[in-house]
């Protein structure tokens, strides 16, 4: 029985109700779902390759790219050129803007992190791809791409997720569903539609390695969140995957809150353009909240391609309740 059979619909037929007064965006989300097949077929394969290991080049954040970063980005890149429209590419592992064409208004700039958590690829664990899509509403010179490129103006945001199954969340801002791919008939299926985060923050991630360097709202959540509910905590779970993609995943399906905060010495991690925003974007049509710790993610001017930013992301109570301690702060 296909899984077309089993009521589940194809990405293409839930993309043309979705995107139907707009077939140019219908078609460059089905090019990144594409992509994202290309990149989940180049890491199944990539063990025979040997390109697991570090490519002995650094990206605009000091990061050590592997080749497996830069082939992503490559795929990435080789999918997006076919469009006609795609003005240019933003990308963790490019230091700067990728002009694909001369801009023009209705055109589309694509932010990317080719590969999330690479630091998993030599053990065998869930990596994935983020992206979010901006339109061009007049005809822009690159030097003003950075106010182009406020969390605000996203239309489009998705990511996907190199597990066990290849699973695809994607969003326009009024709803957000998720997808798996079916192998057999190369199709993405939707098995999630209209995503809502669990109200009760049940796990929490972070990475606690980091606790001496936590503020302090943080570092009184966690432990409130660590006390037992027999205490008078929160009693809460703790789950690390080092890869956002997989921890902002499983809190969109049970619930809880993923923080990685900006640190006592006022540094942060996590990439605000293409790691960030895309996931705040999705996050809100699930009803759930992204802030820095104090201000919604997606309201943060844009400074710097590569700006990071501290998160705390997920059901409302906590980030909200993190937010007050904050302001108390
Ligand atoms: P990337 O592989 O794109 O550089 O992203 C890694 C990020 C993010 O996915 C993850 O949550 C975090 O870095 C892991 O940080 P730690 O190394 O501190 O665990
Ligand atoms: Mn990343
Ligand atoms: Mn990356």
């Amino acid at each position: 029985m296909s899984p077309d059979a089993r009521g589940f619909k194809p990405l293409s037929t839930v993309l043309s109700r979705r995107c139907g007064s707009d077939p140019a965006l219908q078609q460059l989300l089905e090019i990144l779902a594409d992509t994202c097949i290309n990149v989940a077929e180049r890491l199944q394969s990539s063990a025979f390759r040997r390109n697991t290991t570090i490519a002995g080049s650094q990206n605009s954040n000091g990061d050590l790219q592997k080749p497996l970063d830069l082939e992503a980005d490559a795929i990435f890149e080789t999918h997006l050129a076919l469009l006609p429209n795609v003005a240019a590419l933003v990308s963790e592992e490019r230091d700067d803007v990728h002009w694909l064409k001369e801009p023009s208004a209705g055109d589309f700039i694509v932010c990317f992190d080719p590969l999330d958590g690479s630091s998993n690829i030599d053990v065998g664990m869930v990596v994935g791809s983020i992206f979010s899509v901006f339109r061009l509403e007049e005809d822009h010179q690159p030097y003003d791409l950075l106010s182009v490129l406020s969390g605000q103006n996203q239309i489009a945001a998705g990511y996907a997720l190199y597990g066990p199954v290849t699973e695809l969340v994607l969003g326009m801002g009024d709803w957000i569903d998720g997808y798996c791919y079916d192998p057999a008939s190369g199709t993405f299926y939707r098995t999630h539609p209209d995503m809502t985060i669990a109200t009760d923050a049940k796990e929490v991630a972070i990475n606690a390695a980091r606790e001496a360097l936590w503020p302090s709202p943080i570092a009184q959540f966690i432990r409130d969140c660590f006390t037992p509910k027999l205490s008078g905590g929160r009693g809460a779970n703790m789950r690390w995957t080092a890869s956002m993609v997989a921890d902002v995943h499983r809190i969109l399906l049970r619930g809880g809150v993923f923080i990685y905060p900006e640190d006592r010495e006022q540094n942060a991690r996590l990439r605000l353009v293409y790691e960030a925003n895309p996931i705040a974007f999705l996050m809100r049509s699930a009803g759930a909240r992204a802030t820095n710790g104090r201000d919604d993610i997606l309201s943060l001017p844009v400074n710097d391609l590569h700006q990071k930013v501290g998160v705390v992301l997920g059901a409302c109570d906590a980030v909200t309740y993190i937010q007050t301690q904050y302001e108390k702060a």
